[in-house]
């Protein structure tokens, strides 16, 4: 298990161009969207949407305002992972529903409510609940990238976009949700470059 992990950890890379050719089947594709479905999220809120761009149309029409980045056009799958912002406000009917799926007692749940309130109005002032999800749509982004990668497949993650001209191609908005990350997913082309990182030594400190 541990080593097919690191394996994983080892064959995944910022794949930079993909065979366009080369086509995820819809069992990988939907178990690489488990992935993202069953991650960790902050009181459970699942604040993360994902867009999964098939059409070659659209792909082309993004890729000018990703920096024009090939990824986007030769993936396969592009997933475009958006954060909701609206539902994650302190007292929101989305935020109440999520909660009560707990099955708390009802004294319970409205003590949670409360935390819940407490907790998201000071994201609010202090980061913005966009800020908020979209950390949480990187853990579910992370998830589905390893993943991917334990079945083979590769992924590059894009933050190189341009945020607003995106969410407007694609109607979104923005008071609803908006655009955390895209990830790239498909098949490689070359292979991947070495794996440089700073030493464990350099990174970890223990107390
Ligand atoms: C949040 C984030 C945004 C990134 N955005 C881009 C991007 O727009 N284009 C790109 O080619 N790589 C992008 N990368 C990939 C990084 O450059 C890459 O992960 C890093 O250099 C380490 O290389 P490796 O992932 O191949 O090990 C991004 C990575 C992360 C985590």
């Amino acid at each position: 298990m541990k080593n097919a992990f690191i394996r994983a950890m080892y064959y995944r890379h910022a794949c930079k161009l993909f065979d366009i050719d080369k086509k995820i089947g819809e069992t990988d594709m939907r178990a690489i969207l488990e992935f993202g479905r069953l991650s960790p999220s902050s009181f459970g809120m699942e604040p993360w949407r994902f867009l999964v761009v098939r059409d070659q149309k659209l792909k082309e029409s993004l890729r000018p305002l990703c920096w024009n980045q090939p990824q986007i056009t030769t993936c396969s799958d592009l997933v475009l992972i958006k954060s909701i912002v609206a539902p994650l406000a302190p007292g929101s009917e989305y935020s109440r529903s999520m909660l009560s799926r707990r099955n708390l007692p009802k004294e319970k749940i409205e003590a949670y409510f409360k935390i819940y309130d407490d907790f998201s109005s000071r994201k609010l002032v202090t980061e913005g609940l966009f800020c908020w999800g979209s950390r949480q749509c990187y853990i579910a982004a992370a998830n589905m990238m390893t993943g991917a990668a334990m079945m083979g497949i590769d992924s590059c993650p894009i933050e190189g976009f341009e945020k607003d001209k995106v969410e407007a191609l694609l109607d979104m908005d923005p008071a609803h949700e908006e655009l955390a990350l895209i990830v790239a997913f498909g098949y490689r082309v070359n292979e991947a470059p070495e794996k440089i990182r700073l030493p464990l030594e350099e990174i970890v400190e223990f107390r």
